[in-house]
């Protein structure tokens, strides 16, 4: 028998192909796409420029930037058939659940659905890009017994969500930290969704099943579904006075504390000191601390007693809230931005294909007879 190769379990370690998309740095908590730090993009950009990069590769000029707003907000509507069906989702079915079958729907009606050609690709992700915060919130107010707003061209991506979902245009602060949240999430290697979306391009399959699937694979709670979670346990733990006291007894049960640690950093993720900045902000546009200060408190104490530092998700989850969003939401926020980085992976991996497909080390019974239906 040869003997038991190393198994990379979780794949731990390994480098699956090369990238041109991002760039993460664990040894400097640094993340740049196309090669510009993700900060620097959050602060001095619009979500807009930063999806243009990813599918680009360069920023767009003026000119460029208005071809693809104008492109993207001609594209919001979603079909009659579409509001229809998901008028007919169980309404308390989970809006990740509504948004994945929403999104294969959509790869049904699809004018070049059985075109997996490089152009056709990227016309489908400009049509998904533009039209999942529609089929997202479409869902979100069937679920509720409220109508389907129609999203308005005039509107930029962030005001559109908030018009969609929540019925009005915040104010710019608001806006800019939602902007900020969306360029953060857009894109980071090859995460277990991307990697997801990545393995269904491989075979030759269409981008709504590698979309699709990336959704499914996001929406678990060790990858996406962490910034629901984290709202849910700022919740529970409702006072910063109980807060060291509650995380004491997560210790003591040895359980996960969500929206801490990551496979690639360990020593800080590059996005968080942004995000919470602007999380920050949210707390003082609702004049409402409670979520920050047990935020920090839980910061703090897993630091110092486990050296565990909090990844994205932990200072999104609050910024979503305290933006007006219910928690179901949050993770089907994170697929409105990382339709772009996953779109910008599907690219390249059809641009330079080879079919993944890994290897397994059989620990099953030796090879044995069919025993008779009577024998077993
Ligand atoms: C995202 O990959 C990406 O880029 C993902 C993402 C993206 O942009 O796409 O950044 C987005 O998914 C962020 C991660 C959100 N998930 C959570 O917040 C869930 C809680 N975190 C963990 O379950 C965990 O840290 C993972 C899943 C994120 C990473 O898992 P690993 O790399 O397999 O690490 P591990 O579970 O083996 O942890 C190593 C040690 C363990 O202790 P020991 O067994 O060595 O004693 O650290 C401990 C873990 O128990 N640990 C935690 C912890 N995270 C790690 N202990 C308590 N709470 C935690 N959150």
């Amino acid at each position: 028998n040869p003997e038991k190769p190393t198994i990379y379990k979780g794949l731990v370690g390994v480098y699956a192909d090369v990238s041109s998309v991002s760039k993460v740095m664990p040894e400097t908590n640094s993340l740049t796409y196309g090669g510009y730090a993700v900060q620097d993009l959050a602060e001095t950009c619009s979500f807009e420029e930063v999806a243009y990069l990813l599918w680009h590769g360069e920023l767009p000029n003026a000119a460029q930037l208005e071809a693809f707003k104008a492109e993207t907000s001609s594209q919001r509507e979603i079909s009659p058939a579409l509001q229809r069906v998901i008028r007919e989702f169980p309404h308390d079915a989970h809006p990740m659940d509504a948004i994945r079958t929403a999104v294969s729907f959509m790869g049904l009606e699809d004018p070049e659905a059985g075109d997996v050609s490089d152009a056709a690709q990227r016309r489908k992700a400009m049509r998904l890009f533009a039209k999942i915060p529609t089929a997202i919130a479409a869902a979100y107010r069937a679920a509720k017994g409220q109508e389907v707003a129609a999203p308005d061209p005039k509107h930029s991506f962030a005001e559109n969500v908030f018009h969609l979902i929540q019925g009005r245009v915040p104010q710019p602060e608001v806006l800019k930290a939602f902007d900020v949240s969306m360029i953060l999430y857009a894109e980071h290697t090859f995460n277990a969704s991307t990697y997801t979306a990545r393995l269904v391009t491989s075979s030759g399959a269409d981008l709504h099943g590698a979309i699709t699937a990336g959704i499914a694979s996001l929406k678990g709670p060790l990858h996406g579904g962490a910034n629901e979670a984290v709202m849910h346990m700022l919740k529970e733990i409702g006072d910063p006075k109980i807060a060291r006291e509650w995380l004491q007894s997560r210790f003591d049960h040895k359980a996960l504390v969500m929206g801490f640690g990551h496979r690639v950093y360990k020593s800080g993720d590059s996005r968080v000191p942004t995000m919470r900045k602007y999380a920050e902000k949210m707390a003082e546009v609702v004049q409402d601390r409670t979520w920050m200060e047990i935020s920090r408190i839980l910061a703090d104490e897993m630091l110092t007693k486990k050296n565990i530092h909090p990844n994205l998700d932990f200072p999104a989850g609050p910024a979503y809230y305290l933006m007006g969003f219910e928690i179901p939401l949050f993770t089907p926020l994170f697929v409105a931005s990382r339709i772009t980085g996953w779109a910008a992976h599907v690219f390249e991996q059809g641009a330079d294909n080879r079919l993944i497909r890994p290897l397994s080390w059989y620990t099953g019974p030796e090879q044995r007879p069919v025993p008779p239906m009577a024998a077993r």
